[in-house]
């Protein structure tokens, strides 16, 4: 996508052809910043600390983190290490594990002196597959978006709402829930976005708004809370949101606060779509109780950072001093209350035969 008419992805290669670039989404939206990855512990606080995150992202980053640490260290016993202190930044999202392995999996057979070079070459099939894969979803996704118009009058806009961040910014370039808007929108069809602000880390408020609002796609945002009401009131069409890890029957771990708008759109008879590329299932995992839930530092929910009116960035606690905060950061929807998944290769019904019927190697 684009930032002031300059193409980026959300990870690349610096001129030097071996250092990583990010765009510091913890900066976000109100400055523009690159942060330069030079070593496996700058990848593994990138991570950690979000500078990169999203589900498909995290897991690009961990797969250039391993071309960090290969240079350090090509051993067997280095590069293990390296992997299970990158895999162990983030629990959530099984595509950050998925791509750390793959690479692994990939170094281990070959003798020290190629690893480097087949770690970076691997790395970047793993970011141009999220691509290609990201634009897959948004083929398909822009088909509901676009039937869900027909069902309007000529010429009014679908309200789509969407959970924290699944945009270009969570993956390597299109976004998983927000691929099918940016295709539908590009392709005329009339839309407006509800974004749900996503407290506590406020990733629909600061990283969704200021993605769509760079595209030019129409888009408001709301409190978390606001949701069920507009969906009573039919004002939203349909929910489209994104998974950190989609398990083999289909249940969805997002965002925290996704459960309860599948609930909501559940209850008002609104479709709930949950947008997703292959690294993101789970084929090992059945139940969506099993999804190791992270649990995040109390500070991201008594207090919050934004900018100030004289152009600073400050944070200030909103919860009375002494005060205990608890922060889980996702959620299990139940396969039960997803309409359908849609992914690269089409779209499917939430269950182990819907996923089968899209990936019928996987059937064991
Ligand atoms: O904690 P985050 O910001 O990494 O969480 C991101 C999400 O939950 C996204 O919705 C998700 O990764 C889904 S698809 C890009």
């Amino acid at each position: 996508m684009k930032v002031d008419g300059i193409p980026y992805r959300t990870i690349w290669l610096a001129k030097d052809g071996w250092s990583v670039e990010i765009i510091d989404q913890t900066r976000l939206p109100h400055w523009f910043e690159t942060v330069r990855l030079t070593t496996l512990a700058e990848a593994a606080h990138a991570i950690k600390a979000m500078l990169v995150r999203g589900a498909p992202l995290i897991g690009a980053t961990g797969a250039y983190g391993l071309c960090l640490a290969a240079r350090a260290d090509a051993t067997d016993t280095g590069l293990r290490q390296a992997a299970a202190m990158l895999i162990a930044t983030r629990p959530t999202a099984v595509n950050l594990k998925w791509a750390v392995d793959d690479v692994l999996a990939r170094l281990l057979p070959l003798p020290e002196s190629g690893r480097v070079a087949a770690a970076y070459a691997r790395a970047a099939e793993i970011a141009d597959d999220d691509v290609a894969t990201c634009r897959g979803i948004g083929d398909h996704g822009a088909k509901l978006i676009s039937a869900a118009g027909r069902k309007k009058p000529t010429g009014a806009a679908v309200n789509v709402l969407t959970h924290c961040n699944a945009g270009w910014l969570a993956t390597v370039d299109w976004g998983t829930a927000l691929a099918p808007i940016y295709r539908a929108h590009d392709a005329g069809i009339p839309l407006h976005v509800w974004v749900d602000e996503t407290r506590p880390r406020n990733q629909g408020a600061s990283l969704t708004a200021w993605e769509l609002g760079r595209h030019g796609v129409p888009h408001t945002v709301i409190a978390d809370n606001a949701g069920g009401l507009l969906m009573q009131k039919g004002e939203v069409d349909l929910c489209i949101v994104g998974t950190d890890r989609t398990t083999a029957e289909g249940d969805v771990c997002n965002k925290i606060g996704t459960y309860l708008k599948a609930l909501a759109a559940q209850d008002n008879g609104v479709p709930f779509y949950v947008a997703l590329p292959h690294s993101t299932i789970d084929w090992n995992m059945a139940k969506g109780s099993d999804v190791p839930i992270e649990m995040r530092g109390p500070e991201e929910v008594t207090h919050l950072t934004g900018a100030t009116a004289d152009g600073g960035i400050a944070t200030i606690r909103v919860t009375p001093e002494g005060s205990a905060a608890a922060n889980p950061a996702f959620d299990v929807t139940p396969a039960r209350l997803v309409t359908a998944l849609i992914t690269e290769r089409g779209v499917c019904a939430a269950s182990r035969a819907g996923l089968l019927s899209l990936y019928p190697e996987r059937a064991r």
